[in-house]
């Protein structure tokens, strides 16, 4: 019998396949939908305290070998989004908030909200590539990043996750940092900043200019991420950037990681794709003699 089971700290996951935030997380509904197409726990859109629109269009293109976007942290605002998570909390999968914010106190007061909603964990998006006050431009600051994770570990129970960037020179001193300040796991890693132009008008394709980049694309940056963090701390890694298949996974536990995210290749494979991941997972373990995910978790670090 293969045991794909995995846990985080206090977290539980039926299997290590977790939906990626900002990918079908925009109701109860459409996350719904993952936790019965197999995901091992969901990650919801991020979100913050004011309702935000996002860029104007497009804000997301398809390009040879991955996904381009920009969206701008499009979100309802944490009062009207919170009545989504509370229409999940009867679910068996984790339920995960993925919270963004420009400074310490607006992070703790959006991670007490999550808990009082029914979040099982909180996610801190200190890494979108190209919002201004927000994301990359909080998580690249280690003292920054060192603040808000006290803060919001104080007066919340939660499991606080924090969701690093690859566009850093410093990733290990970040994760370094991370670990030091109290946080229960790393989430590596968000979006590659990036840009296409179209030849014909000359003109970036998106209407923000820049973007992430994800999908198949990114798997080695990501894997090499998280290799690097693993050598570095203790506390539990998910990996996160181009999963599409259970082999892609399983390099990634082989990397240190102890749970995967997919959010590209929901748009690639369907909703399905956790189930078929898990199943190529477990095919794989069994050809190659594997019965729990803890023996593949740092296999490449001998
Ligand atoms: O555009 C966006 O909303 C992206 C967010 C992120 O990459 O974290």
């Amino acid at each position: 019998m293969i045991d794909i089971s995995t846990t985080l700290g206090p977290l539980r996951l039926r299997n290590p396949t977790m939906l990626a935030s900002g990918i079908m997380d925009e109701d109860a509904g459409s996350m719904q939908r993952m936790i019965d197409c197999g995901a091992g726990a969901i990650v919801t859109k991020s979100i913050g305290i004011k309702s935000r629109e996002g860029y104007a269009n497009p804000t997301v293109i398809e390009l040879d070998h991955g996904i381009l976007n920009a969206m701008g942290l499009p979100n309802p605002g944490i009062e009207q989004y919170g009545e989504e998570i509370k229409k999940l909390k009867r679910t068996k999968v984790p339920i995960i908030g993925s919270i963004y914010a420009a400074d310490a106190d607006e992070f703790a007061s959006l991670a007490k909200k999550m808990q009082r909603f029914g979040a099982n964990a909180v996610e801190l998006n200190v890494s979108c590539p190209h919002a201004k006050h927000y994301g990359l431009e909080v998580g690249c600051d280690p003292d920054l990043l060192h603040d808000i994770i006290k803060k919001v570990k104080g007066p919340v129970s939660l499991p606080v996750l924090v969701k690093v960037s690859p566009n850093i020179m410093n990733i290990v001193e970040i994760a370094q940092t991370i670990e030091k300040a109290g946080a229960d796991g790393i989430v590596a890693i968000n979006t590659v900043k990036a840009m296409a132009i179209d030849l014909q008008t000359a003109r970036p394709l998106l209407a923000n200019k820049t973007g992430g980049y994800s999908g198949k694309a990114i798997k080695p940056i990501g894997v090499r991420c998280v290799y690097d963090i693993a050598q570095a701390v203790d506390i539990p890694i998910i990996g996160v950037g181009g999963i599409t298949t259970g082999e892609d996974a399983i390099e990634y536990f082989m990397a240190g990681a102890s749970a995967v995210q997919i959010g590209s290749a929901v748009y690639y494979r369907g909703p399905e794709v956790f189930t078929v991941v898990c199943q190529e997972i477990k095919t794989w373990m069994k050809n190659h003699g594997y019965r729990t995910l803890n023996e593949l978790i740092g296999a490449s670090f001998q």
